[in-house]
């Protein structure tokens, strides 16, 4: 770094030592100041009160030049900052950098924020707060925060979580979501199917069930997850069901020996891939010629997740990385795919602000109400294009191989 653009100042990374605790970074590894080495493990660099987000660019590019692959950029915001004014410079670090963790520093103390939550660090505020009150950003690169290992341990941490809670009042709708995709255009009876991506199975196995599938195959990067969906399956009288562990950038199926599939199914993947064509060229060759593709995922340009991203500072690196669903169709015509439809399904705000009240309100009285909701408002939006696919928070389309 040769120069600190103005107006960003450096800072004494001893002043936020309660901090740098916290993370487990030592003091010595956080460089501060222009002409540092140029692959140092953590940056802090501070923004003053008076900055405004058009800065974010900026840093973004000047630390992914001054950080190592796997560093860590600390980027002190100076002042009271409005959540709408945290969420525009997030958005302006993305998409080199991802904002895992937001620290607030004021003499009352410390609080750090993930999406689990809020947590007030222990022990007396610094003095340096005196000085130092305002919002420290903790990022990593976008490429790492969605890398391999990342993801691998973050799904086995909650994959039990993604097998959705049989009698918990979101259960209902869990398993709609599962059908809607699995359901959404038909397979030839008895075909070999995939499942992409499979998390702990239920679209594949809807999908084996209803259209009598003659096998089911399914990978995912956990392994943990691949035991669940493998219990799943046999459980839902599955006989020919085989999971194997691995990315849909280098897929682990078919095996070597075997033909690629008669269908593939793939929901709310391919937003995990921090490279969407490297994602679709590792799943295109897994569909024969002349079969089916399904993929589905979460609507980054629908109205509700447009209004997260201006006011919610911390949100899933998933969120912001999504692939519209017009560049994903484009991706896979260019590797051969015919589009056959597109849908919008699950409708946007306020319709997942009245599920979840549903959910932890109202032991589920309005859930069966607000899923025929969607359904209706998926079919109309299927046939007439009413209403806009930006109305929903989910996308679903279906292809057919060229031969
Ligand atoms: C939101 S869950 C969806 C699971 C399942 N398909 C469903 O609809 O319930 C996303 C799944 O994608 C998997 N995943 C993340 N990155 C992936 C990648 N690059 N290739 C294949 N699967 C991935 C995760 O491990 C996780 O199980």
């Amino acid at each position: 770094m040769d120069t600190l653009p103005r107006p960003l100042t450096a800072l004494a990374a001893p002043d936020f030592a309660q901090v740098l605790d916290d993370l487990q970074l030592p003091v010595s590894q956080v460089a501060t100041s222009p002409g540092e080495e140029r692959s140092a493990p953590a940056l802090l660099l501070g923004a003053p009160a008076s900055s405004g987000s058009k800065l974010g660019r900026q840093v973004a590019e000047l630390a992914a030049a001054n950080l190592a692959p796997t560093g860590t950029l600390l980027l002190f915001l100076e002042g009271r900052r409005s959540q709408r004014e945290l969420a525009a410079w997030r958005n302006g670090l993305w998409p080199l950098w991802h904002v895992s963790v937001i620290y607030t520093l004021s003499t009352a103390g410390t609080t750090r924020q993930t999406l689990a939550g809020s947590e007030r660090l222990e022990g007396q505020a610094p003095k340096a707060h005196r000085v130092h009150s305002g919002s420290l950003f903790v990022a990593r690169h976008r490429v790492h925060a969605m890398g391999p290992d990342v993801t691998r341990e973050k799904f086995d941490a909650n994959a039990s979580g993604w097998n959705g809670d049989p009698g918990g009042p979101g259960y209902p709708h869990f398993r709609w979501m599962r059908r809607f995709v699995a359901c959404f255009a038909p397979i030839a009876p008895g075909a070999r199917l995939l499942d992409f991506g499979c998390g702990a199975g239920w679209c594949g196995i809807e999908a084996a069930k209803r259209y009598s599938a003659a096998s089911l195959r399914f990978f995912d990067p956990s392994p943990e997850m691949v035991r669940i969906a493998t219990s799943n399956a046999a459980a839902a009288g599955i006989e020919d069901a085989l999971g194997r562990t691995g990315f849909g950038e280098a897929p682990p199926l078919p095996a070597a020996d075997e033909e690629p599939f008669d269908a593939v199914i793939s929901s709310g993947v391919v937003s995990f891939a921090p490279d969407p064509e490297a994602w679709l060229a590792g799943l295109a060759p897994c569909v024969a010629r002349g079969g089916q593709l399904v993929i589905g995922d979460i609507m980054r340009e629908s109205q509700g997740f447009g209004r997260r991203r201006r006011e919610k500072p911390l949100l899933p690196a998933r969120e912001l990385n999504a692939a519209s669903p017009a560049d994903l169709r484009q991706g896979l015509e260019g590797l051969g795919f015919e589009h056959q439809k597109t849908a919008g399904y699950q409708l946007t705000r306020p319709f997942p602000e009245a599920m979840h009240l549903s959910e932890t309100h109202l032991k589920g009285l309005l859930t069966y109400p607000l899923l025929w909701c969607n359904q209706i408002g998926a079919a109309t939006g299927a046939v007439l294009g009413v209403p806009p696919l930006t109305r929903f928070d989910s996308w679903v389309m279906s292809f057919r191989r060229r031969d």
